[in-house]
C-alpha cells in the first residue's frame, strides 16, 4: 500500500471531553498503534483555530498544555506520531492565504459550522459583550486554514469526527481547486477517516453534540472527570418520559445516544447493532441503563484521568515534546511552502 500521511488537529478550548475522545481522539490512537512503518503521522493543537472566538492570552497558554498532556494521555506517543503546535507553524497561516486567494465566499457561506459556533457564544456570554460583529473573517474563513492544516503536511488521511464531514469535504474542493489551477499534483485529495462512534450526543441537550464550548458542564463528559462526576453527569442526562428502553436517533436521541456512548465504551466492533444493545435491557429501567453507561465510561475514562493528573505535573518534559514536535513540522511545512510559492509564481 502507498504510505500514508495521516492529519489531524484539535483546539486548545478546554480539556477534551467524551466526544472529543471516542470520536477522534481514540481513532488517533488506534491509527498511530496500527501504523505501516512508512506512514507519518502528525497530530496538532491548533492555536490559531481558538483565537477565531474570543480568549483570555493568559489562560489559552495554559490551555494549550492541558491539550498536550490530555493527548499523551490519552496514548499518543510522540515518538510514533509528530505532535506539535499548528500556531507554532506558520507556514499552516501562510498556506491559508493563499487558498483563501482561491476560495469563492459561496463555498464559506454554504458551511454551517461557523453559524452555530456563533449562536453557542452568543448564549454562552452577556448580550452587549457578542453582537453580529463577532462574525469575524477568522471564524468565517476557518474551514480554509483547516484546508491549510491539512495541506501543508500533504496529508492523505485526515481522522475527524462526523461533524467535520463538510469541512472535510471544502478542503478536498480547495485542493483540486488549486490543483487544477496551477499544478496537477501537487496536493493528495485528503480522505476521511471516520470512527464507528459518529456523533456524541450533549447530556442535557441531546438535539446538539457534546462540545466543549456549550455553556452547562453537566453537558460534557471530560476526560479528566472522576468517577463520582461521572456518575453524577450521567445520572442527570436528559432522556425523555417513556420508559421502555429502545433505540431510535430520531425519536429518542437522549436514550439513544446513552445506548451509543455504551456501546463504544465497551466494544471496538465497528458495527455493532445498537438496536440489539437496547432490546437487552427490554424490562429494565432507565436508571440501569444509566449505571450501565456510567460503569463503562469510568473504566474507559480513569486511567486516562490519573496518566493526565502525572503528565501534566511535568510542565518542563511538556514543553520539550512540543518544543521537539514544532521544529519537526516547521521543517516539513516550508518544504511544502517552498513548492507552493514557486508553482504560485512568488
Ligand atoms: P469541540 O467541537 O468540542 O470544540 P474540536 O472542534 O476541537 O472540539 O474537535 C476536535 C475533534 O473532536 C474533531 O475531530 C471533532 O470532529 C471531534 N468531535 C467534537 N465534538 C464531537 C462529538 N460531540 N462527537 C464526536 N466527535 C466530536
Ligand atoms: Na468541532
Amino acid at each position: 500500500a502507498k504510505p500514508r500521511v495521516i492529519f489531524s488537529g484539535i483546539q486548545p478550548t478546554g480539556i477534551p471531553h467524551l466526544g472529543n475522545y471516542l470520536g477522534a481522539i481514540q481513532n488517533w490512537v488506534r491509527l498511530q498503534n496500527r501504523a505501516a512503518p512508512d506512514d507519518t503521522i502528525l497530530y496538532c493543537i491548533v492555536g490559531y483555530h481558538a483565537i477565531t472566538l474570543p480568549q483570555d492570552p493568559a489562560h489559552l497558554e495554559t490551555e494549550r498544555l492541558n491539550m498536550l498532556a490530555s493527548l499523551l494521555a490519552c496514548g499518543i506517543n510522540p515518538k510514533t506520531s509528530l505532535l506539535f503546535n499548528q500556531d507554532q507553524v506558520p507556514e499552516h497561516a501562510e498556506l491559508a492565504w493563499i487558498l483563501n486567494c482561491i476560495t469563492p465566499m459561496g463555498w464559506l457561506s454554504r458551511m454551517t459550522t461557523w453559524k452555530s459556533k456563533l449562536a453557542v457564544a452568543r448564549n454562552a456570554s452577556s448580550e452587549d459583550e457578542i453582537n453580529d460583529s463577532m462574525l469575524n473573517l477568522g471564524l468565517f474563513a476557518y474551514p480554509v486554514l483547516q484546508a491549510a492544516d491539512i495541506m501543508i503536511h500533504k496529508s492523505t488521511h485526515v481522522p475527524v469526527g462526523e461533524d467535520q464531514t463538510q469541512h472535510l469535504e471544502l478542503a478536498q474542493d480547495i485542493a483540486r481547486a488549486f490543483n487544477h489551477k496551477y499544478s496537477d499534483d501537487l496536493f493528495p485529495t485528503p480522505q476521511q477517516l471516520s470512527t464507528p462512534t459518529k456523533r456524541v450526543l450533549s447530556l442535557r441537550d441531546p438535539t446538539q453534540k457534546m462540545s466543549k464550548s456549550a455553556p452547562s458542564d453537566k453537558s460534557r463528559i471530560l476526560i479528566t472527570d472522576d468517577p463520582a462526576a461521572i456518575t453524577a453527569k450521567i445520572r442527570g442526562a436528559v432522556t425523555d418520559s417513556i420508559s421502555e428502553i429502545t433505540y431510535h436517533p430520531e425519536r429518542r436521541p437522549g436514550v439513544s445516544n446513552l445506548i451509543s456512548i455504551l456501546a463504544a465504551c465497551t466494544s471496538e466492533e465497528p458495527n455493532l447493532d445498537l438496536g440489539t444493545i437496547a432490546r437487552s435491557y427490554q424490562g429494565k429501567r432507565i436508571q440501569d441503563l444509566k449505571q450501565d453507561v456510567a460503569d463503562a465510561v469510568i473504566a474507559k475514562i480513569e486511567p486516562i484521568r490519573k496518566e493526565y493528573e502525572k503528565i501534566r505535573a511535568e510542565s518542563a518534559w511538556l514543553r520539550d515534546v512540543s518544543d521537539a514536535g514544532d521544529t519537526l513540522a516547521r521543517e516539513r511545512a516550508s518544504r511544502t511552502m517552498s513548492e507552493v510559492k514557486k508553482t504560485v509564481g512568488l
